[in-house]
Parts: C-alpha cells; sequence; structure tokens
C-alpha cells in the first residue's frame, strides 16, 4: 500500500546532488505506489518563524505570516512520511530547510499540548565531505522529541559539484529507501 509522502528539499540546486536523491527517492516511492509531492524551499518565498507563540488559531492557516508555508501545511498535515532533504551546510541542514522546519511549528499549536503531528520520517544528505555525525545525530534527536518514526536515511559524501553525484550507490540507496517507505508499517 502506498504513502503520501511530502519531501523539504532544502538545497538551493534545483539539479544538485541532494535534489538528484530526491528524484531517486522518488522514483522508487512512486513505483511502488506512493504519492510525492516535492517542495523546493529555496524557490519559495517563506520567512523565519517570528516566535510569536500566536499561531494555531486557524488548522487551515495555522501560522500569523501568510507566505508560501501555507503551500506546504495541507500536504504536511495530510502526509505520512516527511522527507527531510538538505546539503550538508557547516555540518548541519541548511538554513532554507531548518527555517520551513521552524514554521511547522505553527501546526503544533493546533494542539493545546503543542504535539506535532506523528510522522514518519526520511533524511536525504549531500556533501563534499562525510562528516555527517552532528547532522544524523541533531535528526534523530529531533525525531525522538517529536515522537516521529525514523524509517531511514542516505548519506552522500564525496560529492560537491552539480552531477558528482552520478554513479554513487547512494542513488540507488536512495531509490530502494523510496521503494521500501510505500511498505513500512510503523505508525
Ligand atoms: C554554505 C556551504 C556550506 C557547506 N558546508 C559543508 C560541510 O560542512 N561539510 C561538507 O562536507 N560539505 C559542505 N558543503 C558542500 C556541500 O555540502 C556539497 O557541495 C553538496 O554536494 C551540495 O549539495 P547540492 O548539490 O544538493 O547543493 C558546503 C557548501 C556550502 C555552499
Amino acid at each position: 500500500m502506498g504513502k503520501k509522502i511530502v519531501v523539504l528539499n532544502g538545497s538551493p540546486r534545483i539539479k544538485g546532488n541532494t535534489s538528484m536523491l530526491v528524484e531517486e527517492f522518488a522514483k522508487g516511492a512512486e513505483e511502488a505506489g506512493s504519492a510525492v509531492t516535492v517542495f523546493h524551499l529555496d524557490k519559495m518565498n517563506i520567512n523565519g518563524c517570528k516566535g510569536c507563540f500566536g499561531g494555531g488559531k486557524n488548522p487551515k492557516s495555522p501560522c500569523v505570516q501568510k507566505d508560501d508555508m501555507e503551500k506546504i501545511y495541507p500536504v504536511y498535515k495530510d502526509a505520512d512520511v516527511v522527507v527531510l532533504a538538505s546539503p550538508l551546510y557547516y555540518w548541519n541542514f541548511s538554513g532554507q530547510l531548518r527555517t520551513a522546519f521552524d514554521r511547522l511549528f505553527a501546526v503544533a499549536e493546533c494542539d493545546k499540548n503543542y504535539q506535532n503531528p506523528i510522522k514518519e520520517s526520511v533524511l536525504l544528505m549531500a556533501a563534499e565531505g562525510y562528516g555527517f555525525d552532528d547532522a544524523l545525530s541533531y535528526y534523530k534527536n529531533l525525531m525522538k522529541h517529536l515522537g516521529w518514526k525514523d524509517l531511514g536515511s542516505v548519506l552522500a559524501g564525496g560529492v560537491m559539484k552539480i552531477g558528482d553525484i552520478n554513479g554513487h550507490k547512494e542513488l540507488n540507496e536512495a531509490y530502494e529507501l523510496g521503494k521500501s517507505v510505500a511498505t513500512s508499517n510503523s505508525l
């Protein structure tokens, strides 16, 4: 049985290494019957969270800021799986991904206990080096705090320029992970 999957792609390079991981992941997922929506965060108008704690009043438009997060909220709420995709920037997620993720807090504000909706999750990352430890540990802690179920990650090191990832085994790993997500049964 397929899943509803939302991908938050935090790479500014639309044809870059992260996007190629996303493409392969989505291919595997769709072949296995899932529906995938990809958001290229850098191409969207998404402001940083203001920390106003004033959101959550209207579940259909939960944030006080009215920007392109309005496109993401309904898809996010409906999704079974959230894929976090990012280049490694200074040993962590890109600012684009962090910024959008902060803004998901407005959805949690719809719940009186600030409970985020429970999701499954996947991490896809690309980097010039192989220093993924901090990002991976951040991701795992984040999933633990949110109560989300990590379905796996693909971390492609040794790729810097657009296209460097061609021929790397991680593309196939992303494809296989996409396929497997359709049938995971963890929620
Ligand atoms: C601002 C910035 C910070 C970066 N920081 C790191 C880093 O900490 N470690 C690393 O291995 N590569 C780092 N890189 C290299 C990128 O992760 C690498 O080029 C990656 O393939 C980019 O993915 P993309 O093609 O999806 O944009 C950085 C690149 C930029 C532009």
